[in-house]
């Protein structure tokens, strides 16, 4: 998919942001543009406090100017901009492909608003195609995988293959910043992807998983870019 169609969501993003807001900052290719972008209105005199979701956001922010404030200086957070790998008609996400998915959740869950920037080829009717990742303590991770493969099956899932992601050579586990692995569990879909969530999150060894149902008290609103523009859904 097109970068002017990610740019064109991070883009739209940026008319949210209000002066003094504390904002998430999320992870991945969407969310990196809104972050640049994000440091040039700080340039021109807006002032924000970042919070990033993950330390590649961290670098990012740094190196293009936004001013960044300590995950426990805040208690709650204004407004948080994300990318996600799937969108389904409600508004559940499937997010993490790119690892982050622990704090990208914590912060989420902090915050009265929630934008999920993207391109329109992230929206499905059922999420799973998509592989979901499931962040899990290294200690028992092949008992916890064992766990994850039980849940998935349980809650009829198309496929279950859950597989330790890899880094750098075969067999070398993929590290989260929270130096947690990620198994990736090829569902193909989730028939009922809040009952998955919760049931994931029972089992002992999983710190956290992709699904990202709705919150109570957070906004969720979508951008959907394109290469013509953007729509704009769920902000009023
Ligand atoms: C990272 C994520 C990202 O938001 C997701 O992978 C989308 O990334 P991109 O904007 O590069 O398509 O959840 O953990």
């Amino acid at each position: 998919m097109s970068d002017l169609a990610k740019m064109q969501a991070a883009a739209a993003a940026l008319e949210f942001v209000e002066d003094g807001m504390l904002i998430g900052l999320g992870t991945g290719s969407t969310a990196n543009h809104f972050i640049r972008m994000l440091g040039d209105r700080v340039a021109e005199g807006l002032n924000v406090g970042g919070l990033p979701t993950s330390e590649a956001s961290r670098r990012l922010a740094q190196q293009v100017g936004v001013p960044l404030i300590e995950i426990d200086q805040a208690d709650r957070i204004d407004l948080t901009i994300d990318g996600a790998d799937e969108i389904d008609p409600d508004f559940r996400l499937l997010k993490g492909g790119g690892g982050a998915l622990l704090r990208e959740k914590i912060i989420a869950h902090a915050s009265d608003v929630m934008i999920v920037i993207a391109d329109d080829s992230k929206t499905v009717t059922t999420l799973g195609k998509f592989p979901l990742p499931v962040e899990v303590t290294p200690f028992g991770f092949t008992i916890t995988a064992k766990k994850v493969f039980d849940v998935l099956r349980a809650a009829g899932c198309a496929g279950t293959d859950v597989a330790m992601r890899e880094a750098g050579a075969p067999g070398r586990p993929y590290l989260t910043d929270n130096g947690n692995y990620i198994l990736d569990c090829q569902c193909g879909a989730i028939p009922d992807a809040d009952l998955v969530c919760q049931e994931l999150n029972r089992i002992p060894g999983v710190m956290e998983n992709g699904i990202f149902p709705l919150f109570a008290s957070t906004t969720r609103g979508l951008i959907l870019g394109s290469e013509d523009g953007v729509v704009i859904k769920g902000l009023g």
